[in-house]
């Protein structure tokens, strides 16, 4: 379909497969490369089984960039951490569905933060969760790998899904950016394109990529 096709792809670049030791020097590859912002993956060992980094990070990746800092909260109470991202830099606070029972005032919280606020949805869970929020949001992120851990595989499923959730924003909220995230690499990354998505969060494949975040970005479809 997508009515979005046309429109730039944006890449966000997630610092979960970086190199901690030389996490400013990627993270200036990526914004010379042309990356659009910059993803960094929060987790708590508890509603995601693993563990990653905090708000001293974003504080650090803040002085280095100029790019948005979008922070995606894999942790069982987001509403405890909201001020504390904010105040470090982030952007754009990131928050999943599953598990949030008050969903609708956590996002109000990030936006009296001042800040874009965005839903996640894992892959087993339906699009149609999102209808009442949507309106609400900037950013819709649909997973397309069970969150936890970087440089797992696509999960062809999430493929329809896609498609769903880019017909219910066209309807309701056409500026809300679709973004999907988790084994984004060259050969997914034109499927999700073709099914609606228009923001990429890809890690392994431009941290880990042999030839360097550049080439690995333009192999990723990206014009700098
Ligand atoms: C997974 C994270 C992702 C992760 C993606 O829980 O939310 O952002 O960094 O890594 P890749 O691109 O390697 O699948
Ligand atoms: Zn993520």
């Amino acid at each position: 379909m997508p009515p979005d096709r046309g429109k730039r792809v944006r890449l966000a670049p997630s610092i979960l497969a970086a190199d901690f030791a030389r996490l400013g020097e990627q993270v200036a590859a990526a914004e010379r490369s042309g990356a659009d912002r910059i993803h960094v993956d929060v987790m708590d060992g508890h509603f995601v089984p693993n563990l990653s980094m905090g708000p001293a990070i974003v504080e650090s990746v803040r002085r280095v960039t100029r790019l948005p800092l979008e922070t995606h909260l894999m942790v069982s109470d987001p509403d405890a951490f909201l001020e504390a991202f904010a105040e470090a830099g982030s952007d754009s606070l990131l928050v999943h569905w599953e598990g949030n029972a008050n969903l609708h005032r956590t996002v109000q919280r990030i936006k009296a933060l001042g800040k874009r606020a965005g839903v996640v949805i894992n892959p087993a869970t339906p699009a149609s969760v999102l209808e009442e929020i949507l309106e609400d949001v900037q950013q819709v992120l649909v997973m397309t790998v069970n969150p936890g851990f970087g440089h797992q595989h696509f999960i062809p499923t999430t493929l329809p899904k896609i498609g769903r959730v880019r017909r219910m924003i066209e309807q309701i909220e056409p500026s809300c950016d679709l973004e999907v995230d988790g084994g984004i690499d060259a050969t997914t990354a034109p499927l999700v394109i073709d099914a609606g998505a228009n923001v990429l969060v890809a890690g392994s494949a431009i941290f880990n990529d042999e030839e360097g975040v550049a080439a690995a970005m333009k192999r990723l479809g990206h014009r700098s």
